[in-house]
């Protein structure tokens, strides 16, 4: 015979056992990804993506269209980025966030895109989540794709 303690635990542990499995039937298994993209959904984001790459190539290479539709100065030198850095080169994108000694501090590669806007280009900073800065960002990426990725080092 079970005694009344040992009822409750099992009139607790059925209960719990319903309401996790509803739950579970309800929700479905955790999961970051709702559904699998078919190839259309694919070629949209890659598309998507590539716009904005290009963006960031055009202001990489002083500013174009983009910069003004932006009103950004990304320089007062007539310098562009790409000038410095031909094909990205040099901008370490797989380093940051790293210890940059020219603000003794450890900055993202957006601290450091706005430091070569400031500094060696003279201009004006930008939005460190701006169209503009996401763009550079995006660009630079894409010309480092495959680099591992290496942070803090130098
Ligand atoms: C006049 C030359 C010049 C121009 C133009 C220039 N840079 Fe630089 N860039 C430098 C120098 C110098 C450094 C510092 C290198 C160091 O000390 O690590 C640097 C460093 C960087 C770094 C960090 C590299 C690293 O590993 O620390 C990034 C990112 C970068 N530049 C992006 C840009 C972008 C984006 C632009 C255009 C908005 C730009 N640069 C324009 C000269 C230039």
């Amino acid at each position: 015979m079970l005694n009344k303690r040992s009822t409750k635990i099992w009139i607790f542990a059925a209960a719990s056992l319903f309401v996790g499995a509803t739950l579970f039937f309800l929700t479905g298994p955790v999961s970051a990804h709702k559904k699998t993209h078919s190839n259309a959904d694919m070629q949209a984001f890659d598309d998507a993506y590539m716009e904005v790459v290009k963006i960031g190539d055009q202001l990489f290479h002083g500013g174009g269209p983009p910069a003004k539709e932006y009103g950004l100065t990304l320089s007062k030198t007539g310098m562009a980025c790409a000038m410095c850095h031909p094909f990205a080169s040099d901008v370490h994108p797989h380093q940051f966030p790293k210890f940059q000694e020219q603000m003794s501090e450890v900055v993202g590669l957006r601290e450091m895109i706005n430091w070569c806007i400031e500094k060696p280009n003279e201009g004006v900073k930008i939005g460190i989540d701006s169209e503009a800065m996401i763009a550079l960002e995006a660009y630079i990426m894409w010309s480092h794709k495959g680099t591992i990725i290496d942070p803090g080092t130098h």
